[in-house]
């Protein structure tokens, strides 16, 4: 009931700026997000991987109409990169990228400064030995997401993409997608998005992310499952089992602060297992999407607001 005015929430300036006034320390923030600076994100991704975790790490930010603000971000992507090179941690940790962050919503040729802001991106992660996965916003982005995905892909073949289950039109594009070298990440969506693109009902949901999987791993793409839903990991690692996929041609992937636990239990039985680490000023839309997922956390957060 929570979900619809939370993810309108998640695109109020006002309520964005009493928000942010919260220091990112604040319980709730930190939950998820573990500092702001690059040194937090090198210093969490550390630990990760010293307890036998990939990572992939997001500059976080989107929506951006300005263009300084988009080439600051690609700033922030190469830096991180050199500093994960430097720290011997760039063989584990790639780099998710959101195109509207780095100017695909840009009123003057967005898609075309998102693209060479990309290759930039990709360059930089390349050169780190590493890869670059673009995520995936509302609906409105995905055909000119998949489409930028296709030029990149033409010199960095090794990028990969996000698909989201709630859309109608996923199980499409997963059959599109599952060829040999493409990489995906499949998650459920967690934007606000209107029925006639979207299941609105969970059920509808799971039983499209079930469809969604069986094609990936069919196919000969390499398959992200990202989730904290205990049932649609079994299924993932059942299915894997029925295509004869050996442990590390797919991989289980989850969001930083979310069943921890989980995570290390599925590296231990030899899964490969990616966090995905976001970091940054900008983290208040992002947030608002994780207490969407779960409006237990509201009063939590709420009372965090209160005694700031
Ligand atoms: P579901 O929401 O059904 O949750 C299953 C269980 O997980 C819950 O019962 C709870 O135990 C736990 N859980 C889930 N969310 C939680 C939360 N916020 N706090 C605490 N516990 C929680 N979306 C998108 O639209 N575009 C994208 O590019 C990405 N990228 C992405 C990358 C990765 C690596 C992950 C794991 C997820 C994304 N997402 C995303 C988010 C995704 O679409 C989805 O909103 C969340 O993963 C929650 O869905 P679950 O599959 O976990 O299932």
């Amino acid at each position: 009931m929570l979900r619809q005015p939370l993810l309108m929430l998640s695109r109020s300036e006002m309520v964005k700026d009493l928000v942010t006034a919260m220091p990112v320390s604040s319980g709730i923030v930190s939950r998820y997000v573990p500092g702001e600076a690059t040194e937090s994100a090198v210093e969490a991704t550390r630990g990760l991987i010293a307890d036998g975790l990939h990572v992939t790490l997001d500059f976080l930010g989107e929506d951006t109409v300005d263009r300084a603000q988009a080439d600051a971000t690609v700033a922030a992507y190469t830096g991180l990169l050199t500093a994960l090179t430097d720290e011997g941690l760039s063989r584990n940790a790639e780099v998710s990228v959101k195109l509207s962050a780095i100017g695909q919503a840009l009123p003057d040729r967005g898609e075309k400064v998102a693209l060479d802001n990309a290759r930039v991106i990709c360059q930089a992660a390349r050169n780190a030995g590493t890869t670059v996965t673009l995520d995936m916003e509302d609906h409105t982005t995905t055909d000119s997401t998949l489409s930028t995905l296709r030029e990149l892909r033409k010199d960095f073949p090794e990028t990969g993409a996000v698909v989201q289950a709630y859309l109608h039109r996923t199980e499409a594009d997963c059959r599109d997608l599952a060829y040999e070298g493409s990489r995906v990440r499949l998650c459920k969506g967690a934007y606000n998005e209107p029925e006639s693109v979207a299941f609105q009902d969970k059920h509808e949901v799971d039983k499209s992310y079930v469809r969604c999987l069986k094609v990936l791993m069919a196919g000969q793409g390499y398959p992200m499952v990202a989730t904290h839903d205990p049932r649609m990991v079994d299924i993932g690692g059942a299915l894997a089992t029925r295509n004869d996929r050996a442990q590390g041609s797919y991989e289980f992937q989850m969001l930083f602060g979310i069943r921890p636990d989980e995570q290390r239990r599925l590296a231990e039985a030899g899964e490969k297992v990616r966090v995905y680490v976001p970091y940054g000023e900008e983290w208040y839309g992002y947030l608002m999407r994780r207490l969407a997922e779960r409006p237990s956390n509201l009063t939590f957060f709420l009372r965090s607001l209160i005694s700031k």
